[in-house]
């Protein structure tokens, strides 16, 4: 190998290299053959380059001959030529080297390579299992290369920045008290505690509050975090979270630093220049104007009120519904509990008064998903002057044309769609999934376009009904808004909180607060969400104790690292931009795990598997 090591790599070689001679190791990537010429693009992961062989050629010693002649794609060559220009017409524009070619003088196989699962290409057409198995093989896509290679350069960019600001790197442990923090933990048994588990962490949390009471007032990590729960797009069992905490803050400087590293990652990585601000939205303007916490601003499609228009004797839908939701909201005030009442809310599609029946109930039984019970529809035409409505509902409203088009905005030529709830929430998510459906199907979505929101004063606590109990909303240790505390007992569902996410593209980027950092109000909340104090103190007693020997005031926040490398890539599954990553089902197809283990594995761990 000594005497073959590269000196360039396959990415390096322009005109001006002309005439040197130069070693280059890689795969082949193609190889074709005319006529005694073999015409071999050699891959690394810096590039490609176009190597030629001219066999007929007697400088050529037998076993590079033979090497050529039993080349194939994947094979990991040597190779030692002499770089000439191409002629003019052969030229490819393409290629980063494509000015030049290396004329073979020696070539080596350094390994053969089997008969391949699929083909190493950017829009690979091979099943996402298959992938998963050879994982190894298609890493090496150029695509797969160039988000790994984002990736790389994101964790760098974020470092570089958070240090330069003084954030020390601290790392957390990865074996941990298993705590609720709203998914299920991984587990790890003890040997020498019969009985005992660690638990992965499902994020630093803890740690990083701790930290915090030890005075290093800035902190991060690029933390490892590990969930058990459902697979979807943007989740995997074990991911990155940018994970920061800092002292003596309020939200708007947590807000502020997270769009200054945002704007300093995209700058660092893809030359972007973002906003210096993002927008701010509340929670509730967020419900009712995208029915989603997680709004895509890329398009503007609005949910608008249509409850104006709901009082028609010949339908009662829309009214009985606003009725239904007024005495539900009245019942659970009696009970202390604060509740919305219903809403009829309306959808515009500019444009889509030529949907279809079909297409219309394909958006309602979406909807149906989202629990709304139905999806009322009608059509504008005529003139703008003089509008029309048609179809679907249209007839009950025809006397009032001109005040919902006026109201709505809407033209000839566009489509109305109405959900109406007894609960404003089911009515406004329900109606804000058909709002993200439309998004993506009418291709408003450009995925190289970038648009971040802050989502502000989330409710601290839900309520869950099968439970009948509070819950924390994010987690048990944010800050309840200061205007709140009188009333966090007697209404919690009013109760908003110092949490903030950061949104990107109708993705949750990043989530956090600002912290509770008085073991008194800390109790109050686990009291609220039905955490008793022995149990509090033994779940998290730890913290609480730290709170005692002079907490400081912190907040901060989790970017989740997978999903912002997977939106910079324009993807929509985490699992391209992670080198090795579980599938849907939190498998990893390559090395079997989950996987059995010895009985004596077992047995050392003092463990029996129960075959339901
Ligand atoms: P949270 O649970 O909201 O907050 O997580 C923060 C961010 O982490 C990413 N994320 C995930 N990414 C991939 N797969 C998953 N299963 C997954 N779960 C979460 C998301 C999310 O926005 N400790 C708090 C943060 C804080 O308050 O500082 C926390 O973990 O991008």
């Amino acid at each position: 190998m000594e005497k073959m090591k590269r000196t360039v790599s396959c990415g390096d070689l322009r005109a001006a290299c002309e005439g040197q001679n130069v070693v280059l190791n890689g795969w082949v990537d193609t190889k074709r053959d005319h006529g005694g010429i073999s015409f071999i693009n050699i891959r690394d992961r810096y590039g490609i380059t176009q190597l030629v062989a001219d066999t007929n050629e007697t400088a050529l010693d037998a076993e590079t001959k033979e090497a050529l002649a039993a080349l194939h794609n994947e094979y990991c060559i040597a190779v030692r030529g002499i770089v000439r220009k191409r002629p003019p017409q052969m030229i490819n524009k393409d290629m980063p080297t494509g000015e030049v070619e290396v004329l073979v003088n020696e070539l080596v196989t350094l390994n053969s390579c089997e008969p391949l699962p699929f083909q190493i290409e950017d829009e690979t057409k091979a099943k996402e299992e298959l992938r998963l198995k050879y994982r190894y093989l298609d890493l090496r896509s150029a695509a797969m290369q160039r988000r790994i290679a984002l990736r790389s350069q994101l964790s760098f960019a974020t470092r570089e920045f958070l240090t330069k600001r003084g954030f020390y790197e601290i790392e957390t442990p990865t074996f941990v008290r298993s705590t609720p923090e709203g998914a299920r933990d991984y587990l790890v048994p003890s040997r020498l505690y019969p009985g005992k588990f660690y638990a992965l962490p499902q994020s630093p949390q803890i740690y990083k509050q701790l930290l915090m009471v030890s005075c290093f007032d800035k902190y991060f990590q690029l933390a490892r975090c590990y969930r058990d729960e459902d697979a979807r797009g943007d989740r995997q069992p074990e991911f990155t979270q940018i994970d920061i905490e800092m002292s003596f803050v309020s939200r708007d400087d947590v807000l502020c630093l997270t769009e200054e590293l945002m704007a300093y990652i995209f700058k660092r990585t893809l030359d972007i220049e973002l906003p210096a601000c993002f927008t701010r939205i509340s929670y509730d303007e967020a419900i009712r104007r995208f029915g989603t916490d997680k709004p895509d601003l890329r398009f503007s499609l609005e949910l608008q009120d249509f409850s104006p228009f709901a009082d028609i004797p010949e339908f009662s839908a829309f009214k009985n519904a606003l009725i239904q939701g007024e005495e539900a909201r009245k019942a659970a005030a009696e009970k202390g509990i604060s509740k919305a009442g219903g809403a009829v809310t309306a959808l515009v599609v500019p444009g889509k008064a030529d949907y279809s029946r079909k297409q219309i109930e394909e958006l309602e039984a979406h909807s149906k998903i989202y629990r709304s019970k139905g999806m009322a529809w009608m059509k504008v035409s005529g003139s703008k002057e003089e509008p029309i409505l048609e179809g679907g509902v249209s007839k009950f409203f025809k006397a009032q044309t001109d005040q919902i088009c006026a109201s709505l905005g809407a033209k000839p030529g566009d489509l109305i769609l109405i959900i109406a709830d007894a609960d404003s929430k089911i009515a406004h998510i329900a109606l804000g999934a058909v709002r993200s459906k439309l998004g993506k199907d009418l291709g408003l979505c450009d995925p190289m376009r970038f648009e971040f929101a802050w989502i502000v004063d989330f409710p601290l606590f839900e309520y869950n009904e099968e439970e009948k109990r509070w819950e924390a909303a994010h987690h048990m240790f944010s800050y309840p808004q200061e205007e709140f505390h009188a009333v966090l007992e007697s209404d919690p569902g009013v109760v908003k909180g110092d949490l903030y996410d950061l949104v990107l593209n109708g993705y949750e980027l990043a989530s956090g607060s600002i912290r509770i950092h008085n073991g008194d109000l800390q109790k109050r909340i686990f009291k609220i969400v039905g955490l008793s104090e022995e149990e509090a103190e033994k779940k998290f007693g730890f913290l609480t104790s730290a709170f005692k020997y002079g907490a400081p005031p912190h907040g901060g926040i989790a970017p989740g690292l997978d999903r912002l490398v997977m939106l910079m890539s324009g993807e929509s599954s985490i699992k391209e931009v992670i080198a090795f990553p579980k599938n849907s089902f939190a498998e990893s197809p390559m090395d079997g795990s989950p996987g059995e283990v010895d009985k004596n594995q077992l047995d050392e761990l003092h463990l029996v598997i129960k075959n339901d």
